[in-house]
């Protein structure tokens, strides 16, 4: 049966098929017999819904059953989910995996916070339902966990950063882990904790886990370096995970600084300071011209009231990329500058230096 299986997707995959088949490719014939028969590309049908907060921006975890061509996960990573919602083009948003790591057509998860203003967010979490059916990417992403593990583990997270997180967590304890994992998350309120039964549930088992749950908003504390140092003596000699908000993600920063210990993945890129910004920004293909703010080249452009293609605005998914032909952008993570010519650029998180020409 799986030879047969196998044989029917290389006859599904062959160049003669999808010669036959062009323009449009084998799989839009395939999605018309039925939505989730697919050669190449990957789509899932949601299962089902459940909401983890009713806070005023509400958290839910979509349960996916993935095509056959759906090649699994590692916990840590994220996909692009491909939306059509009435009246737009197919909108594009990057979210992390929130459950244990996938097999090939195995059924995964994503928890995901309605954004205010996040089309595709708050559609997914407010507006699926089980039965429909959705793009995606491949898993991506190199914000994993290393082979092999070490024994000691710090995972810092906060709001809906816990998703990769909770996803190294779930698949360690799944896959029998015996080291130890400080656990350390912040949420605004005990109301806005995501995943609160299965974390408490976690905290009071023997099973090396260390769960450390910070509402600041009701009386905790704001992450400190010291406050670490006081859960994990160790902790600067020990591989961390940090993900959330680029205030913590940068306070985490701090508190790694001169180690190669930490990896570390924005839930929200930083917002970039303006005021001092100089020279001009002009965007050529349509024509547009304005003095650099400073903002990154996407928030420029759009100010302008064009709408170039973006899928994370986090600079992981690359649907943004756009052509630079001069001046000197500044990585708004990174902080690394680049001033080659005819270079492409995240505009989503690139910000001119000075004077600057981008193709759009
Ligand atoms: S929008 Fe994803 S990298 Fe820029």
């Amino acid at each position: 049966m799986s030879s047969t299986r196998s044989i029917a997707r290389r006859v599904l995959r062959s160049s003669t098929l999808a010669a036959l088949t062009a323009p449009h490719g084998v799989d839009r014939y395939l999605e018309l017999v039925n939505p989730m028969w697919a050669a190449r590309e990957v789509r899932a049908r949601v299962v089902s819904i459940e909401r983890e907060t009713d806070t005023a921006n509400p958290v839910a975890t979509l349960t996916l059953q993935p095509t056959s061509t759906w090649e699994g996960h590692v916990a840590g990573q994220h996909v692009q989910v491909g939306l059509e919602l009435p009246g737009a083009r197919r909108l594009t948003r990057v979210f992390s995996i929130s459950s244990a790591a996938s097999a090939p057509g195995e059924e995964f998860t994503l928890t995901i916070r309605s954004n205010d203003g996040g089309t595709v967010s708050s559609y997914l979490v407010e507006q699926a339902r089980p039965g429909q059916v959705l793009h995606l990417s491949q898993a991506l992403g190199e914000f994993v966990l290393p082979d092999p593990l070490p024994d000691r583990l710090v995972f810092l997270s906060g709001g809906s950063g816990i998703t990769p997180v909770m996803a190294m967590t779930r698949t360690l304890l799944r896959d029998g882990y015996d080291g130890r994992i400080t656990f350390l998350h912040y949420a605004q309120t005990p109301a806005h904790q995501i995943y609160a039964d299965e974390l408490a549930a976690l905290a009071a088992a023997d099973n090396g886990v260390d769960v450390h749950l910070v509402h600041p908003d009701a009386g905790g504390d704001l992450f400190t370096t010291e406050a670490l140092a006081t859960l994990a003596p160790d902790y600067r000699d020990v591989d961390a995970w940090a993900c959330g908000p680029a205030g913590l993600v940068a306070l985490v920063e701090d508190a790694y600084a001169g180690t190669e210990r930490l990896r570390v993945e924005y839930f929200k890129t930083p917002t970039v300071a303006t005021g001092d910004a100089e020279g001009s920004v002009a965007f050529t293909r349509s024509g547009e011209q304005a003095a650099n703010s400073g903002a990154t080249l996407l928030e420029q452009a759009e100010a302008l009231g064009l709408t170039p293609e973006y899928g994370c605005r986090m600079g992981i998914c690359f649907s943004c990329t756009s052509r630079k032909t001069e001046g000197t952008v500044r990585n708004v993570l990174t902080g690394e500058e680049s001033a080659l010519p005819d270079e492409d650029i995240r505009v989503c998180v690139s910000a001119p230096v000075g004077d600057c020409s981008v193709e759009l």
